[in-house]
């Protein structure tokens, strides 16, 4: 099973670095004929060279739409195994292995297949932050943008188990109605929000809007005006009438919200403690250098066996269906 231990950077390779690393992976682009994709939580300069950024539908979309003969993707490593998933003769890069996601890791496939045994004639329905091997146990895959949508889709008589993220989960119940079982899993960054710190900003800036990702906790969603996917928190925040935001989700989303409303102040909503644990470490490990020496070197290259990519497309391909 692949989990998110911290690799050492290979120092012997940052001496093979070129001077002009932009226009590097520019070059090495076109040598590959490949696409880098990027989730908005990516750093900045990573941003800024992908030719697509997105949020976890967006990028599911564009991996399976595209022509290019390589996939470079700049996220985590449960999103560069969506795009293996949906181009089994690509070449996916990731370019740190070690980019994993605490919410995946929250929901091991052993646990799951007895938490499936457990609960019989209900229909799984998994959020895209998950293993390949999750998704292959699921009915149906959602992300943050189309969970709603879906859970709307399935006949009210219909008993659902919903995986991994009890906190989108239970938004979902909310926004439904339903009664979802819940896998109880969570993200390491969207659970440290403070909530008495948002309160705190709210007072120091009472023009300021709170918005926030479904995966807080329902203390910190209770304090926003609105509530969606990183890419509805983009739309939302350019759409709004307000001038200044409290951001509760990972900061890397304010570059695009700076590129796109300029105007606007953004403020990231701070963790518990004094630390930068709202940036993802894991979506951090991923940098410029890495992205270049994974292009030039052609790995590491994300693999899974035919049966569980088989198994995993199904779902992918309803979800695909039914967010159309
Ligand atoms: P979205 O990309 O669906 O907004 O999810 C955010 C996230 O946590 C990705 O890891
Ligand atoms: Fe996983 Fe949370 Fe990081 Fe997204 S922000 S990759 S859900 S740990």
């Amino acid at each position: 099973m692949f989990t998110t231990a911290f690799a050492p950077t290979d120092k012997t390779q940052l001496g093979e670095l070129p001077r002009d690393l932009f226009a590097a992976i520019e070059h090495l682009k076109q040598e590959l004929n490949a696409v880098i994709l990027a989730h908005y939580y990516q750093e900045p300069d990573i941003q800024d060279i992908a030719d697509f950024i997105g949020d976890s539908l967006q990028l599911a979309k564009a991996a399976a739409e595209t022509n290019a003969d390589v996939i470079v993707f700049a996220g985590v490593h449960f999103m560069a195994e969506t795009a293996k998933i949906l181009n089994p003769d690509k070449l996916v890069l990731l370019p740190d292995l070690a980019a994993g996601c605490s919410l995946a890791d929250s929901c091991p496939p052993k646990e799951f297949a007895a938490f499936k045994a457990a609960h019989p004639n209900h229909l799984v329905i998994s959020y895209i932050n998950c293993s390949a091997q999750i998704k292959a146990m699921s009915d149906i895959i959602c992300t943050s943008s189309n969970a709603v949508k879906i859970v709307q889709q399935i006949p009210k008589d219909q008993p659902i188990i919903f995986a991994p993220d009890r906190n989108l989960g239970r938004y979902v119940m909310e926004q439904t109605g339903r009664d979802l079982v819940l896998w109880q899993g969570s993200c390491i960054v969207h659970e440290t929000f403070s909530e008495k710190k948002i309160v705190q900003l709210k007072i120091a800036h009472p023009q300021a809007e709170a918005i926030a990702h479904p995966e807080c906790e329902t203390s910190v969603l209770r304090h926003a005006s609105y509530i969606g996917s990183t890419a509805a928190l983009l739309k939302y925040c350019q759409t709004s009438a307000s001038q200044e935001f409290i951001v509760a989700t990972e900061p890397g989303i304010i570059h695009q919200m700076q590129k796109l409303a300029p105007n606007k102040q953004f403020i990231p909503a701070p963790p518990t403690n004094n630390c930068n644990c709202n940036e993802c470490p894991f979506m951090r490990l991923n940098t410029l250098e890495k992205l270049y020496l994974a292009m030039k070197n052609r790995a590491p290259e994300i693999t899974m066996s035919e049966d569980i990519r088989l198994a995993a497309l199904r779902p992918m391909q309803r979800m695909l269906e039914m967010s159309a």
